[in-house]
């Protein structure tokens, strides 16, 4: 058995035995899912949100804070941690390279670009957008880079680049799910897909392995862009799984906690309460407990208070609202059931980085499967970006191509 094979067993188990803490989504609930343990969630209305705010952007303090109520935290954080950094290259590239490349998106492709082996293989950029990969591989690597992306404007605006750079770079203004593209993959090619969108990138895995591609090096994002409803797991592996990942699920591992200012905090708070106090209202008024999402608001509405934006609603999704109603009470309730939102989404991120490397050893252990040396770390630091994890795969028979 691969060590991914173990390691996706032991974080399978884990996710599939504390599944209802992480598996629901805490802004249809009515209240804590977790009522019948009183004590603890006594312990969570009692933190008080500066407690909420360190714990959501420190894992280790999390883990610790939630020992005491879910056995498995420790072990589950501690498994986390053996998708280790992968070891940089140091390159160098020419100045001018990054103009007009965002600051962050440039020290991922550079930490990108330092982790991928030096294979002499010519390269594919697969969803390139304008290509900013590809010139780093281009300089670095003197071999051609095929640029695929769908929107043609950045097609343009990557090739003149490229032009400039005098970079042997050819885009293929083409959709990654059509049979054109196809015509991109080759056999003796080094494939690359930085931060390409879920079933994007599970697309080019299936391609790459039919057509056997020397090497395939990818860090997937938005695990929840699939067409499918539910997630459809690709190793023989992950199919075992009893694990059911809907598309909820799947964002989980996108949902950091988000250090925002007070006013930021403020206005997210009006509202959540305000649409969680509105949804408590219209299951009481239609005697159902099915959550009712209302559409996007104009920020100014917020302003006119909760009774207009109930007004807003209810005209919005069709509720009639009767003469009689207690706003205020409905919206003290919102309120409260705002608190109760934000402790579970907080107990949910201990299970956030363990989901996406149950995830990323799906695809690992897939191209295990169909014949890859495959290793899995991650490329860069967390505050360049959370999506961190790369999948790095090489043909085992390559040599004898
Ligand atoms: C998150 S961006 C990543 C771009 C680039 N790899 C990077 O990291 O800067 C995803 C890119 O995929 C492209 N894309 C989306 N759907 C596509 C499709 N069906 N075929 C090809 N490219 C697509 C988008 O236009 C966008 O440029």
């Amino acid at each position: 058995m691969s060590n991914y094979v173990e390691l996706f067993h032991r974080l399978d188990a884990l996710l599939v035995k504390n599944r209802h803490f992480w598996q629901f989504m805490p802004f249809a609930e009515r209240g804590f899912v977790w009522h019948q343990n009183l004590p603890f969630c006594q312990w969570l209305m009692a933190l008080d949100d500066n407690q909420l705010q360190l714990l959501g952007d420190d894992i280790h303090a999390l883990t610790a804070a939630l020992m005491p109520w879910i056995e498995d935290a420790e072990v589950l954080t501690q498994l986390a941690t053996e998708i280790q950094p992968l070891a940089r290259t140091k390159t160098f590239i020419p100045q001018g390279f990054d103009s007009g490349i965002p600051g962050r998106k440039w020290q991922q492709i550079i930490a990108f670009n330092e982790v991928l082996p030096a294979l002499g293989l010519p390269w594919l950029e697969w969803c390139a957008g304008k290509g900013y990969l590809g010139r780093v591989l281009a300089i670095s690597h003197q071999q051609p880079v095929t640029s695929l992306e769908w929107q043609q404007q950045l097609c343009i605006d990557g090739e003149q680049a490229a032009k400039q750079l005098q970079l042997n770079i050819n885009f293929v203004h083409a959709d990654a799910f059509s049979a054109d593209s196809d015509e991109a993959i080759v056999t003796n090619q080094h494939a690359v897909a930085l931060h390409a969108c879920g079933d994007l990138h599970v697309s080019l895995l299936e391609r790459v392995v039919a057509k056997k591609v020397a090497a395939v090096s990818i860090s997937p994002c938005c695990y929840h862009l699939i067409r499918q409803s539910h997630y459809q797991p690709m190793s023989a592996v992950a199919k075992t799984s009893t694990l059911v990942l809907s598309k909820h699920d799947l964002r989980l591992p996108l949902q950091e906690t988000v250090t925002a200012g007070n006013r930021v905090k403020q206005l997210r708070f009006v509202e959540v309460s305000f649409r969680l106090g509105f949804d408590l209202l219209q299951r009481e008024l239609s005697q159902t407990d099915i959550y009712l999402s209302v559409p996007n608001v104009q920020k100014a509405l917020l302003t006119q208070g909760f009774k207009a934006f109930c007004q807003w609603a209810a005209a919005r999704r069709g509720v009639q609202l009767p003469e009689n109603i207690d706003f205020d009470e409905w919206q003290r309730q919102g309120e409260k059931r705002f608190r109760i939102t934000e402790r579970m989404e907080l107990v949910r991120q201990l299970f956030r980085r363990p989901l996406e490397i149950w995830l990323a050893l799906d695809r690992a252990c897939f191209l295990e499967e169909q014949g890859y040396d495959v290793m899995i770390g991650s490329f860069c630091d967390k505050p360049i970006t959370p999506r961190n994890l790369l999948i790095h795969a090489e043909r085992r028979d390559r040599m004898h191509l």
